[in-house]
This record gives structure tokens, sequence and C-alpha cells, in this order.
């Protein structure tokens, strides 16, 4: 090194530290993680404590003197840690579970140790390097073409925020009312906050209904795209899913990416889950026709086993990325590279960005490729295994089979000829025992909503689960003893369906009072004051027969109660129903899928024979959902039961 001037370390530094005592706080620090990882079992998969509690155990004012190092470890060890949801436990099998591995969490403490920005290539070419070689290798993992680039994010949420808002400027430029999203209602949330986020408003996404195996419909998307460039707009952006967080659906992706581009639009593909199936036989070949997006989103801190955050952002056309997001100011002029080095900070949102590659990279270098491939084939044999118990198990009922590591059920619970309907009792009683198998905390499970009904969901990724840990989640959740005391009754399917076919004659030619909207199934046992309100604020409406009421496809959320009088629902030119008195439409659109965006009209909907409705706007419906326990349940069970009969 010679002629460089090393300059020591000035007196007067408050945050300086000795060599030796830098030596000793980190094996402190990592003689405890060792434990804490090699113990892991014998924890519990979640502990939660209240605000109160914690806040007397944590808050203090900040401290004006030093403090021991030790004692703050500690602090850590005894106040905060013991505090979470154990992700990488290998009985986690709730929302994705999230293992890293220990070469990985060391990257993570080098990139931070180091304090890499690597923004540009000037001050981080040896980690810019890295994450071209990182992301060089996922293109080949993924097909994609020579010319493709790509971005390391914090997950995948800011990577399908960056795709969009890429697409956008690609095809479009700045933002217009023209523009159109398409996603299925199986899309992530985080594409209905990125749409939010870039300024897209109720009228420019399009939320189509998945079919009965929760993918979406290439026919469907392809009408709502021409019906929308009929009427002048431009479908910007098409965002399918491969590995849906529901059910792990993948999108028919070939004939989608037909659809779109022979409209125009951009294909973006969120694999942020399933994505890394790609390194399983099994899982390249459910994945097939992937690499014709234009942008596909996948998180190496889901199934590639690396801690949080790591997510990436790839694009067909790499140059898109550049051209999208770099912005050069004067006092960047300096990283000004050479033609054929990379600045990360003109592929996306973050100027400052830790390097990530540094954890991916040793992660995959340390354990080879194969060990990767074997955990997810072996993520893909136990949820296989999951699909077959619950099968085998008379306690136990399949709602979707094992797709890339998740698999959906519910517990059985024997006839019960009370009052209440029996698929809401046991929708009741699953969701009582996800949250009393979480409080147990010997295994997690999360659930969710599949076709309006209730249903546990398991996914297995942890590269230290195995058989037994399935064979314990499901044997508990198979014999766990559940009271069923409450007396609270949550109505489900059974009284939906026949709310539908209800006809009751004291509607027809009445007025509808509130003491007889509560007489409605859908309404029972709706306060008189709330029932009120909600009379009030709609509109009587006359109609005759061969009236056009609702319009497929068409953006309206109006919600409307038939009084007398009979409505055709029809999908194209195919009649699905018939409705008369005291029953509803448009119940779909009125549902919020996210941050306000919805349905369009999945159905038209022309008189038969005249009568009167009463129209209320979708804020007043929404209102009483909120209000009254029961009625967005129900409602919810009847839209699931309209879309899977369309
Ligand atoms: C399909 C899908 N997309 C996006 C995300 C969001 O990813 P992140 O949590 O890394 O932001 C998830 C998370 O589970 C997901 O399952």
């Amino acid at each position: 090194m010679a002629g460089v001037h090393r300059p020591s370390m000035p007196d007067d530094d408050p945050l300086a530290l000795d060599r030796e005592t830098m030596r000793r706080m980190g094996y402190l620090v990592v003689d405890r993680l060792v434990e804490r990882i090699a113990t892991l079992r014998d924890e519990r998969v979640l502990t939660t404590a209240s605000r109160a509690d914690l806040a007397a155990r944590i808050d203090e004012p900040p401290p004006g003197e030093p403090r021991a190092f030790e004692e703050l470890i500690d602090r850590l060890e005894r106040d905060v840690l013991p505090f979470v949801g154990h992700f990488d436990h290998p009985r986690w099998f709730g929302y994705v579970p999230g293992s890293g591995t220990w070469p990985s969490a060391l990257g993570d403490l080098i990139a931070s140790a180091a304090n890499i920005d690597a923004g540009a290539w000037r001050e981080a070419s040896g980690p810019s390097q890295l994450e071209l070689t990182v992301l060089e290798w996922f293109r080949g993992w993924f097909g994609y073409p020579e010319g493709a680039g790509g971005v390391l994010t914090s997950g995948g949420s800011a990577a399908n925020l960056s795709a969009i808002a890429c697409a956008r400027e690609i095809l479009a430029g700045p933002m217009t009312e023209r523009l159109v999203l398409y996603v299925s209602d199986q899309s992530h949330s985080s594409i209905a906050r990125a749409a939010r986020q870039l300024g897209f408003r109720q009228d420019q996404v399009r939320v189509i209904a998945a079919d009965e195996a929760d993918r979406l419909r290439p026919a469907d998307l392809a009408t709502a795209m021409d019906t929308d460039l009929g009427n002048g707009r431009q479908p910007l952006l098409v965002a399918a899913v491969a590995g849906s967080t529901n059910t792990a659906a993948i999108d028919p992706l070939v004939e989608i990416a037909e659809v779109a581009h022979a409209r125009g639009a951009w294909l973006h593909v969120d694999a942020a889950y399933g994505g890394f199936a790609v390194l399983a036989e099994r899982g390249a070949r459910a994945l097939a026709g992937i690499a014709q997006a234009d942008s596909i989103t996948v998180d190496p801190h889901k199934w590639l086993q690396m801690p949080f955050e790591a997510g990436c952002l790839m694009v067909r056309e790499g140059r898109h990325l550049e051209r999208a997001f770099a912005i050069v100011p004067d006092y960047l002029r300096d990283r000004a590279g050479a033609a054929d080095t990379v600045n990360f900070a003109d592929r996306g949102l973050q100027l400052t960005r830790a390097s990530r590659a540094i954890k991916i990279w040793l992660g995959l270098e340390t354990f080879g490729v194969d060990a990767y491939r074997a955990v997810v084939d072996r993520s893909l044999d136990l949820a296989e295994l999951a699909e077959r118990l619950i099968r085998a198990d008379p306690r136990l009922e399949l709602a979707t089979p094992a797709s890339l590591g998740i698999v959906t059920f519910r517990r059985r619970f024997a006839d019960d000829p009370g009052a209440e309907d029996d698929a809401a009792r046991v929708d009741r009683l699953n969701a009582q025992l996800v949250a009393e198998l979480a409080a147990g905390g010997e295994a997690l499970l999360t659930s969710t909503v599949l076709h309006g009904r209730y249903a546990i969901r398991m996914c297995v990724l942890n590269h230290g689960s195995g058989a037994d840990d399935v064979r314990f989640a499901l044997e508990h959740v198979a014999s766990m003893p559940i009271q069923d005391a409450t007396g609270h009754v949550v109505e489900g399917e059974a009284t939906a369906a026949r709310a539908m076919g209800m006809d009751p004659r004291w509607l027809r030619g009445n007025d509808l009072d509130a003491a007889h909207l509560r007489d409605l199934p859908l309404f029972a046992a709706t306060p008189l004051e709330d029932a009120e309100r909600f009379l009030a604020s709609g509109r009587e409406q006359r109609f005759r027969a061969g009236d056009l009421m609702v319009e497929q496809w068409v953006f309206s959320r109006d919600f409307h109660l038939i009084l007398d009088g009979r409505v055709s629902i029809q999908s194209g030119q195919r009649e699905l129903v018939t409705l008369g008195a005291g029953e509803v439409f448009g119940e779909i659109a009125a549902l919020d899928w996210g941050r306000d965006f919805t349905y369009g009209r999945t159905a038209t909907v022309i008189a038969t024979e005249p009568g009167r409705l009463i129209a209320f706007p979708q804020a007043a419906l929404g209102e009483l959902m909120r209000a009254v326990p029961g009625v967005e349940q129900r409602i919810r069970t009847l839209a699931a039961h309209r879309l899977a009969n369309r």
C-alpha cells in the first residue's frame, strides 16, 4: 500500500472502538446467535406481547451515558428478541416462511459492517459485479435471453412497484387516464398498493375474477382488454402471478403472454413466492412460459432461503430499467463510469442501497446450487405429503391440492343440526382452531378465504422442515379439542344461497321499510338504526322490460335490491340466472379487492319484467358491512357463489 497515507483514528472520535473491544463484541453476538439458531426447535414458533407489556420493558428516554454492550445484548435477548414469530422455525407453515442460512446472514453483516453503498460502479465496482453475476445466474434459471437485466430490491413489493413504473415509462411516458392495469383477484396486494402509489385510479385497475382453480382466464382477460381498447383506453400492463399467495396457483403464462402482447401491453409475472421453484425440474415445468414475461418479480428471501430483505426485479430488455429510473443530478456526475459499467441506483428506486448480492452469492457459493435445488424439491415433496395425509384423514377436508409448496384445507366438524348453517359453523371453528394453534406456540399455520370459505393454509418452504413437522402440524389440527360454546352466529354459504332464492310475498308492490329489510337473510341481525340509515341512502328506481341496468365490464359500484319485477343476469350472450323481488345484484363490484380497486361489472343485467329496485351507493353498503357483523361475510359468500357459477 505504498503511497497511501493511512490516517489513524482521531483520539476524540466518540464512536471509535479498539480492535480488542470490537472482537469481544462480535464474538459475544456470534456465540449468542449460534446458540439461538441451534436451539430454535425448542422455542415457541410465535410469541406476541401486549403493547403495554413491551413498553414497560423497553421504553425509556435516550441514554446520555454509555452502557455496557453485554448488558444491552442481554436486554435484547430478554425484552425484544423473544417477542417475534420465528419465520425460520421448522414448524412455521404460516404466510411465507423465511429461513435464512448462517453464511448469508454473515453476508448481511459484511455488507453492513463494510457499509457498502452498492448504488454506483465507481464506489462499489466489486459488489456491483457480484450483483451482475448473481443476476446472470437468475437470468439463466428463468430462461431469459441475453440483454435481460435486473436489480436486487428490498422485496417483492418494491419489485412489483418498480415493474409497473418501468412499464409505464417505456410504453406510455407520463400518467394519463387512458392507461389500464389488469390483475387477477388472486394477485398479491402489493400490486394494488403499487397502483395506488403510482396514481392509478379506480377505473384504471381491472380486477378479473380467477377461475375455480384460481387462475386468470385468458378469454376474460382478452375481453376486458378489447372492451377497453374499444373505449379508447390503453391496456398498459397485465400482472400475472406464478405462485399466488393464497394457493400457489400459476396463471396460464403462455396464453396470457399472447393475449397481452397482441394488445400492446406489458406482461409482468409476479413470481415473488413461486419463482425459485425453477431450480427443481417439476417447478420449472410448472413455470413454463415465464420467460415470455416482460418483467419478473422473484424473492430470494422466500424460497431461496436468504435472510430478509432480498427481492429482485428482472426485465427482459434490461436497458428499459435505466431508461425508466436513471436520473443524474450535478452532485452525482463524478460517478459516471465506462459504458460497460452499471450503476444499480439507475435501475430502481433506491439511491443509497445495501449490497444484497453479497449474502446471495455467499449462500449459493457456500452450499452450491444443488443444495438449494434439493431444498426446493423437498418443499414440493412435503406439500404433496401434506396433501396425501389430508386426503387420507377423515377428520380433514382438502380445499386445494399441493401446488408449489402450498396446500389448503379445513378440519371437519360433526354435523350439528342447530340454527346456524353448517358451512359458517365449520369456518368459524376452523378460525378458532388456527388462533388456538398459534397461541399454543407449537406450530404455526395461517388462513385465507377461498371462494367464500375459510381455509387453513400450509406453506412448506423452510430448509429445516421435515416430514415429522408436517405430520405434527396436521395431527395437531385434526385432533385439537375445540369448544363450540360461544353462541355467536356467523352465517355462511347455505344462507346466502337461500337469500338468492328468496321471493318474499310482502315485498311485491310494497315500499320497503327498515323492519322488512331485516327480514332478508343478507341483512339479518342488522340493528334497526343501521337498517334505517342504510335504506335512507338508497334511491328507488323504476324499470321497464328490456332496460339495460348494468353492463358487463363497466366500472360502476352501486348495489341493487329488487322490490318487484324480474331481471336476467347475463355473461356475454349466456343467461346465468334470473332474479326477482327480494334478491340483490351488484354485490361483486361493491366489494373491495384492495385500496378501493374492484372488479368491473362481471355480468350484464337486463330487465325481463317491469318493476322497481333500490340502488345503494357502494359507500353505504361498505359502511353497513363494517358496522354490522355478519353482513360482509354473507355478501362475500354470495359474491363467491356467483363468481363460481359464471
Ligand atoms: C406473490 C407475491 N407477491 C409479492 C409479495 C410481496 O413480497 P414482499 O413481502 O417481499 O414485499 C408476496 C409476499 O408474500 C407474494 O406472495
